[in-house]
């Protein structure tokens, strides 16, 4: 069998570190073409071969000194360029145009007015309205000569636009994310102007892998690292597939942070799809001795992460398992290995467990085999049902490497802003503005978001609403506002009970096997929830988290739900639950009699709130 659609990727993305850019590899793979991601250093005379140019989003702007750059030369080889965003910018200022800081920083859904309908909008109609999604600082402000506005919003006049004779393109927002609900169809008009062949398929995709991992493997077996989810129990199959189920040996480490009775669960599931080596390994003990003291959520990651690998490096001493033939198998992820700054241009996230310092090293080294890296997991499912896998093992929600230990928050004293009182009162004038009578606190601890393509680590906003006036629609656009207006919080909650005045952190607390407890009863209670109101497949992930925030004075702590829509866990929309999903969920609680004195309830999208807290 040859494979030329994935031996000779078509489209080139040069990539400036856009967090969200790399989805365009995959909405390319959707309109079955195989793009390559490169980094913008790249040569011209390897990017001749391709049959289209992009030159993605980035964090930068273009006039910073050291902004990455691109050869000029690009522009004039007569292969079609398609800017995005920082792309759309940089082409726009070195054509001879002109870019300026925006008036306001827009981040979040804007409607485009079609102006011609031609070039990457020959699929819509003239002056059709669509929405998209704009997260940026910059704005193209004059365009560089030959190039024509195709398409505007009210804030931003040249958001797409074009030189149709040159076949030159840019877009200032993102057509690659879902809330640009029609940008599909611009990459795809791009897709056509560059003339490509439509001949990407999974199942193809899925032999070449096959045979990629038995060439890989050559004379070695691998040693899977394995957390019970969905990824690497698809990774599992996968390799097991590939070279067979005695050449693979996989290890279960038992964090301590596992959801409730999942070990369990997951075992039988392992051993029931044909896993013959398995080790299951309690390191319950290892993880909690290393984690007291520590508040921070960055060295919370990185020690997780190094002992995982410690437990890794024991147990292969251990198994005799020498690097000379065993190779190391990860269930990595595509946006895995994004957010964690892997590639170069891109700002760090956060620390995914897989991507620490000493397994980028084995990276290096050629010592890891990582399957699914090129794949999002609506596809990492789709491979796990061509491999036969059954459907309640691959639909179950993401579950992050380091497990409920990023869901229990740590704080070292309570931390609010020095000016909280002015900032408090600024907030609370803002909404009474807009019509509202809210209860609101700034929380006394801070969440990871991200924004702009950047990490941020602020304040939680709680507002309180009587339930019983709950108009979730106008909450989730107040949050919206409040987040962009408001530098010193990045996520809205809506507090399930009322605010008093004595909110405060419990302090100091770190991971102990006592708070996971707590979390986990919490948590399973809103999964068995989520499934009795028949809600658990329309959410891609719902989070409990367990933060260290007192109404009571006392070491209670509260918890935050945070389920979200999503498809691909780049960006994410807060689900709106029911009222009598919510008043069903609280009665539980309290019926479970936890110490548990707050509930929140996350209404920040990603961006700008992360779908976890840390
Ligand atoms: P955030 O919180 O960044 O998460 O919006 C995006 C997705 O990644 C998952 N996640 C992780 N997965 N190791 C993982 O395997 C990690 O360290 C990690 N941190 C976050 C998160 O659950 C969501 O699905």
């Amino acid at each position: 069998m040859t494979h030329t659609a994935l031996t000779n990727p078509q489209i080139a993305i040069l990539d400036y570190g856009s967090q969200v850019t790399h989805l365009l590899a995959r909405a390319i793979r959707q309109l079955d073409v195989y793009s390559e991601i490169l980094e913008p250093e790249t040569p011209l005379e390897q990017l001749e071969k391709y049959k289209g140019i992009i030159l993605s989003g980035g964090p930068n702007s273009v006039y910073e000194p050291n902004a990455p750059q691109i050869d000029q030369a690009v522009f004039d080889l007569g292969i079609p360029v398609l800017g995005i965003c920082y792309g759309h910018q940089l082409m726009s200022r070195m054509l001879g145009g002109k870019v300026e800081p925006g008036e306001t920083r827009e981040y979040g859904k804007a409607d485009l007015t079609i102006v011609q309908n031609k070039g990457l909008l020959s699929n819509f109609e003239p002056r059709q309205q669509t929405q998209v999604w704009m997260s940026h600082g910059d704005t193209v402000t004059e365009l560089a000569p030959s190039f024509e506005v195709l398409a505007s919003t009210l804030d931003c006049k040249n958001a797409v636009i074009g030189d149709l004779n040159r076949k030159l393109f840019g877009i200032q927002f993102h057509p690659e994310v879902n809330h640009s609900l029609e940008g599909s169809k611009m990459i795809d008009a791009f897709l056509e102007v560059c003339n490509c062949d439509r001949d990407w398929q999974l199942p193809d995709y899925l032999n070449h892998k096959i045979a990629e991992i038995k060439t890989q493997t050559e004379g070695k077996n691998v040693f899977l690292l394995i957390s019970g989810g969905v990824d690497s129990t698809v990774a599992f199959a996968l390799l097991s597939q590939a070279i067979g189920a005695d050449r693979v040996h996989g290890l279960l480490v038992d964090t301590g942070f596992m959801r409730k009775n999942e070990v369990t669960q997951v075992t039988a599931a392992l051993k029931g799809i044909g896993v013959k080596n398995l080790t299951v390994y309690n390191a319950h003990n290892e993880y909690f001795t290393a984690l007291k003291g520590i508040y921070d959520p960055e060295t919370k990651r990185k020690i997780i992460g190094q002992i995982f690998v410690d437990i890794k490096d024991k147990l292969a001493d251990e198994m005799g398992l020498d690097d000379t033939k065993w190779l190391l198998g990860q269930g990595t992820i595509y946006p895995d290995t994004i957010e964690s700054g892997g590639t170069k241009h891109a700002d760090k996230i956060k620390t995914h467990h897989n991507r620490i310092d000493r397994i980028q090293e084995l990276i290096n080294q050629g010592k890891v085999i990582e399957p699914l890296s090129d794949l999002y997991k609506d596809e990492v499912r789709e491979i796990g049902k061509l491999l036969g896998l059954p459907a309640d093992l691959i639909n179950r929600h993401p579950f992050p490497g380091p497990g409920l230990a990023v869901r229990v928050l740590c704080a070292e004293k309570a931390d609010l802003p020095t000016d909280n009182d002015t900032e408090t009162a600024k907030i609370q004038a803002y909404i009474e503005a807009k019509g509202y009578q809210l209860q609101t606190r700034i929380l006394p601890i801070k969440s990871v978001g991200v924004q702009g393509d950047s990490r941020t680590y602020r304040h939680p906003l709680a507002i309180y609403d009587h339930l019983a006036q709950y108009e979730p629609q106008k909450l989730l656009k107040l949050a919206t506002d409040l987040t962009n207006q408001f530098a010193v919080i990045n996520r809205v909650t809506l507090s399930l009970t009322p605010l008093s005045q004595n909110v405060d952190a419990v302090y100091p607390t770190y991971l102990t096997p006592e708070r996971v407890a707590v979390l986990q009863e919490a948590d399973a209670i809103f999964n068995d929830t989520l499934k009795k109101h028949d809600l658990y497949q329309a959410v891609w992930q719902a989070p409990v988290v367990l933060i260290p925030v007192t109404f009571d004075g006392t070491q209670s702590e509260s918890i935050v739900l945070r389920p979200v829509a999503s498809t691909e866990a780049m960006t994410a929309d807060a689900f709106v639950l029911p009222k009598a999903f919510l008043t069903d969920y609280l009665e539980q609680l309290k019926e479970a009699k936890l110490p548990i004195s707050g509930v929140f309830y996350d209404l920040t999208h990603k961006p700008p709130g992360t779908i976890e807290w840390e």
